[in-house]
């Protein structure tokens, strides 16, 4: 065949066959995660890789669409988790950190999103990498070189000198050791804003206290003063970057939600005040109440400082606690898990802990889908099964409307129409 007579026959295939890649898809019942109700026999139209129709019953015969039928399985909206660290390893701890640098952490990190992708998530927020080591990673899955969830970057945090978030307080002072994007100051902080931005982050992460993984800072402390905040968050605003703050005590949650940062992270000492701002100002809280059990349970073989374990001690049942009382009163809630610290794949383990301090499995599971979308300003495109939004499905054996340990087993994934996990 001339090569003419080869690209005349193909026009001709291309004409005559449906241009766009359609799939049907059914399964016994969907999980509708607004409503937080199980619908029987559901029927998804996927063209291009985006939900066209959602329908239940008999599946429509369409020419030259591709057939997928997940009977004995309950589907639902891919899952979100809010937080999350792709650059990190569980069994990386404490002075064990020292060692890898920013280009092997990255490495880890394709590993990581392809874990985390199997594990039914089809989003992350990665909040904290090295070197916009999560920018590349976000971008190599994004091109289709790797698998891996769509990802939310932050690039590295923005936090002051000897803080939680930035700075690294392991090395002696010969050393001479500053951490990346330390900034002191609100010109300081909006600088180190908008180099984030130049490098193309989607969000701006900080930190408003001390935490507990870091050497020599207190979960209760705050961190910056409300001016940096206020500065913080009205110059990642004026970019269309929303704001995560990491905060466990009362004083520095207070100050982020007075600043109008959009989401709080661990949030586990919130008092009334920062309750009540939290939905006065709509702000989301991701609290990561699972990790505590595997940071008091094996963080001493995994290198976490004994100062650290004390930390988690004292913080980790308040805010269980506190993930109750917040919830109670009616405080945004989203899936957050801090996996990185954990073992990444284990994301779906804190659904069950939310069900345990006062959620719904309904709640629970809005918490990693709808309400995440909304949380990322995202909301109709992922974290649903409905017309417009990515084809994110997932499915596991049962219903977790009922058993919502069940979402620890995911049986089959797609990612925008592409499926990537089928058992
Ligand atoms: N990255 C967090 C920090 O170092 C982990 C906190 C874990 N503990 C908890 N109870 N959520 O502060």
């Amino acid at each position: 065949m001339t090569r003419l007579a080869f690209v005349a026959t193909a026009l001709a295939t291309c004409s005559t066959a449906a241009l766009a890649d359609t799939v049907v898809l059914t399964a016994d019942a969907m999980v509708d995660v607004e409503r937080g109700t199980l619908v029987d026999d559901p029927v998804i139209t996927i063209v291009d890789g985006v939900i066209e129709a959602v329908a239940t019953g008999e599946a429509p015969r369409i020419e030259d669409a591709r057939y997928i039928d997940l009977t004995g399985k309950t589907i639902l909206p891919g899952m979100i988790d809010m937080h999350v660290h792709l650059t990190s390893d569980h069994d990386v701890q404490g002075y064990g950190a020292l060692a890898i640098s920013d280009e092997r952490a990255v490495i880890s990190g394709v590993v990581n999103a392809q874990t985390t992708l199997m594990a039914g998530f089809t989003t992350v927020r990665n909040v904290g990498a090295g070197s916009f080591g999560d920018v590349a990673l976000r971008d190599a899955i994004n091109e289709g070189d790797i698998p891996g969830p769509r990802m939310f970057v932050s690039g590295p945090p923005i936090g002051i000198t000897g803080g939680h978030c930035s700075d690294n307080n392991l090395l002696p002072p010969e050393y001479e050791a500053s951490g990346e994007n330390v900034a002191d100051g609100p010109w300081a902080v909006r600088a180190s804003v908008r180099k984030n931005n130049k490098f193309g982050v989607d969000l701006i992460k900080t930190c408003s206290t001390g935490g507990v993984l870091s050497k020599g800072t207190k979960v209760g402390a705050p961190q910056y003063t409300l001016e940096e905040l206020t500065a913080l968050a009205d110059e990642a605003h004026s970019h269309g970057l929303k704001v995560a703050s990491h905060a466990h005590g009362a004083e520095g949650i207070v100050n982020a939600l007075k600043a109008g940062i959009d989401t709080i992270e661990h949030a586990s000492f919130i008092d009334d005040e920062g309750i009540r701002l939290a939905k006065e100002k709509g702000a989301y809280l991701s609290m990561d109440i699972y990790v505590t059990e595997f940071i008091l349970g094996v963080g001493a073989e995994m290198g976490i400082l004994p100062e650290s374990l004390e930390k988690e001690r004292i913080t980790g049942q308040t805010q269980r606690e506190n993930f109750r009382k917040a919830h109670r009163a009616g405080v945004k809630m989203v899936l957050g898990t801090d996996a990185g610290v954990y073992p990444h794949g284990d994301n779906a383990k804190q659904l069950s802990r939310m069900v345990r301090f006062g959620m719904t499995e309904a709640e629970a599971l809005r918490a990693a889908t709808a309400n995440a979308a909304d949380a990322l300003g995202q909301k109709g495109k992922i974290g649903v099964i409905a017309p417009q939004a990515s084809a994110d499905i997932i499915a596991v054996d049962g219903n977790p409307l009922a058993d919502i340990a069940l979402m620890e087993d995911v049986t089959f994934v797609m990612k925008q129409g592409e499926v990537y996990k089928s058992e």
